[in-house]
């Protein structure tokens, strides 16, 4: 779907996020929510606050995967997806903390491994993720699935591309203090998630839309492995549909 503007976009996936919350809750149902970073989500998180802080929408019933962290990062640097959450999401709803689920940035390398696992068994245990929201990387990548990842990879920690780590360094004030490593969901945990809405902004995010959507599907892009899932949507304003 295209809409005129990032703003009227967000709003129309926080309005079906906020109804699926409400279902749920209805039929006394948990609703898992998969959650991403990076600038894409922030206008759907502000929308989702101000839902709960006018609209009385509750987040008691609600429980969260995030798709990735930098690996290793402490969680109250300015970069770590923990802080980015709670400052965008988390700390204005009344989401019960344990029902919170992001990767651990500071786990002792050796035990990464089976911490993935547990995160998948983890995100079986609730239910499966009913909605999953994503950004997308100059790479194609999803979550932090760059080039290469398989369309069956699970949660693990992955080597970041040069590409991405070149984008986020301003972020973290020059390149070579850019983690070189991420925790992310694999290509199918997000995959397995039963609605999936990919956004996009801004003509900067063109040529890798039109890659994602109207290429072939093939692990170089890791975005076109989407365009299987059955009920995948995918979101854009007028200038990131520029060249579809
Ligand atoms: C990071 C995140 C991705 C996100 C991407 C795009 O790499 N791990 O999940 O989609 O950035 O970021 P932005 O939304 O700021 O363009």
């Amino acid at each position: 779907a295209i809409f005129d503007d990032s703003q009227t976009a967000s709003l129309a996936v926080a309005q079906e996020i906020a109804e699926t919350i409400r279902n749920k809750a209805k039929k006394g149902e948990p609703c898992v929510l998969g959650l991403a970073t990076g600038s894409t989500p922030v206008k759907v998180y502000e929308e989702l606050v101000r839902l709960h802080r006018e609209e009385e929408l509750s987040f008691q019933n609600v429980v969260t995967f995030n798709l990735d962290e930098y690996f290793p990062i402490e969680p109250d640097s300015l970069q770590s997806y923990v802080r980015f959450m709670h400052e965008h999401l988390f700390d204005h709803i009344n989401i019960p903390k344990d029902q919170i689920h992001i990767p651990d940035g500071t786990l002792d390398e050796e035990k990464v491994e089976q911490y993935c696992q547990q995160y998948e068994k983890k995100i079986k245990s609730a239910g499966g993720i009913d909605i999953q929201i994503l950004g997308i990387g100059k790479t194609g990548h999803i979550g932090f699935n760059e080039p290469g990842s398989r369309k069956d990879s699970k949660t693990r920690l992955i080597t970041l591309d040069k590409v991405t780590r070149t984008d986020a360094a301003s972020s973290f004030f020059g390149e070579e203090y850019v983690p070189r490593r991420a925790i992310t969901m694999g290509v199918g945990t997000i995959l397995k998630a039963k609605r999936i809405f990919l956004m996009a902004w801004g003509e900067g995010k063109a040529p890798i839309i039109r890659e994602a959507v109207e290429g072939e599907i093939t692990e170089t892009v890791p975005a076109t492995y989407l365009q299987e899932h059955p009920n995948a949507a995918v979101i854009l304003d007028e200038a990131a549909a520029e060249q579809l």
